[in-house]
């Protein structure tokens, strides 16, 4: 028995800032931006608005292309880096938010991996029959984790939540997953502060080596496209449209260079949404379908990376 996606959804914050409106608080420009990245804007979160919000509008959204009713979900993994609170997990109050009950809830945290990490987790427990049905949610709040004062990760990040459903596939659906990590390389993109005594110890904030992670991400991002894909007993040419993790457009083509997929068959948000962590790969899977880029019989192939370090990507077949 297979899993499939049945329906996709998302949700991105109103308020929409400019890589322009960046450069009046930061010594930044647009061109900088745009040609280091590929970025052009970013949604962000406005002072209400929360994690498990944007979560529930994606999940409304998904719930509703494949049919399901929220009293009906089985089983709910939030995938996400900048959860509402320490604890409970955003799952747990996408949960009540949503009105499903019963079922497991749970975060899981594997920075801008999570969402592949999620699917593949979310695609173990349908079929080894632990559920019937799962929501699979990637969300964040990046904005509220950025020193606004850092050009070096400002201009990188923003906000929102994409999701999908899955269900038993009679035919095609996730035919393969892999995943990895390695703990090594936890400095080269972190947030290092802790909660102590009532306060923070360390900073807040996200901080990187941007060099160090751009070549670590190019490098795996391929391989495990590969390891996935020959798991799935297909080739490379099979793949009709390739969803990286959307971190840097650069990083986006080098690796699809490097698989030998054409620029084409790549879909891209990055531009408009920059890098929303968990939240990447949904948005644009739910893009490249409402838009009719997806089809039925397509072969898709998703692949991220994150701090961690953790890598992983998923193989389907749409149903
Ligand atoms: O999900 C994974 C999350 N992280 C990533 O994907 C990030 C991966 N890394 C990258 O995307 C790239 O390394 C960056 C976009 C962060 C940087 O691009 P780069 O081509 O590697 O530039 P660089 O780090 O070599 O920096 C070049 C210069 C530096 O100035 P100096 O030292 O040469 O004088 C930076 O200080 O660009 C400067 N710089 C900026 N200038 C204008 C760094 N950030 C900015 C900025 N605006 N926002």
């Amino acid at each position: 028995m297979r899993s499939r996606i049945a329906g996709t959804g998302r949700c991105l914050p109103g308020r929409v800032v400019t890589n322009d409106e960046l450069a009046l608080s930061v010594a930044t420009s647009d061109e900088w931006i745009r040609t280091r990245t590929g970025i052009r804007q970013r949604h962000v979160a406005a002072e209400g608005e929360t994690t498990s919000g944007l979560a529930l509008a994606a999940s409304r959204e998904a719930l509703a292309a494949a049919g399901i009713a929220p009293s009906d979900v089985d089983l709910i993994v939030v995938a996400t880096t900048t959860p509402d609170m320490i604890f409970p997990s955003t799952a747990c109050i996408l949960q009540a938010k949503l009105g499903a009950g019963g079922g497991p809830a749970f975060d899981v945290q594997a920075v801008c991996s999570g969402f592949v990490y999620a699917l593949a987790v979310a695609d173990a427990m349908l079929r080894s029959g632990a559920a019937r049905n799962a929501l699979v949610v990637g969300a964040e709040i990046y904005s509220r984790i950025l020193d606004w004062n850092d050009r070096g990760t400002c201009v990188l990040f923003g906000d929102g939540a994409g999701a999908v459903v899955l269900v038993p596939a009679a035919e095609g659906g996730i035919l393969a997953t892999k995943l990895h990590a390695d703990g090594h390389h936890k400095d080269i993109l972190c947030v290092p502060g802790q909660v102590r005594a009532g306060g923070i110890a360390g900073t807040p904030f996200v901080r990187m080596d941007g060099g160090h992670v751009f070549k670590f991400a190019v490098k795996v991002l391929a391989e495990v496209a590969l390891e996935a894909l020959d798991a799935a007993g297909l080739p490379v040419s099979a793949v009709d449209w390739l969803i990286p993790h959307q971190a840097n457009l650069r990083i986006m083509d080098a690796t699809a260079r490097k698989l030998h997929v054409p620029h084409e068959r790549m879909v891209v948000t990055v531009d408009r949404h920059a890098n929303v962590s968990a939240a990447s790969i949904p948005m644009a899977l739910d893009e490249a379908v409402r838009d009719g880029r997806v089809r039925s019989g397509h072969h898709v192939l998703l692949t991220g990376v994150g701090g961690g370090f953790t890598w992983g990507a998923a193989v389907l077949r749409w149903a």
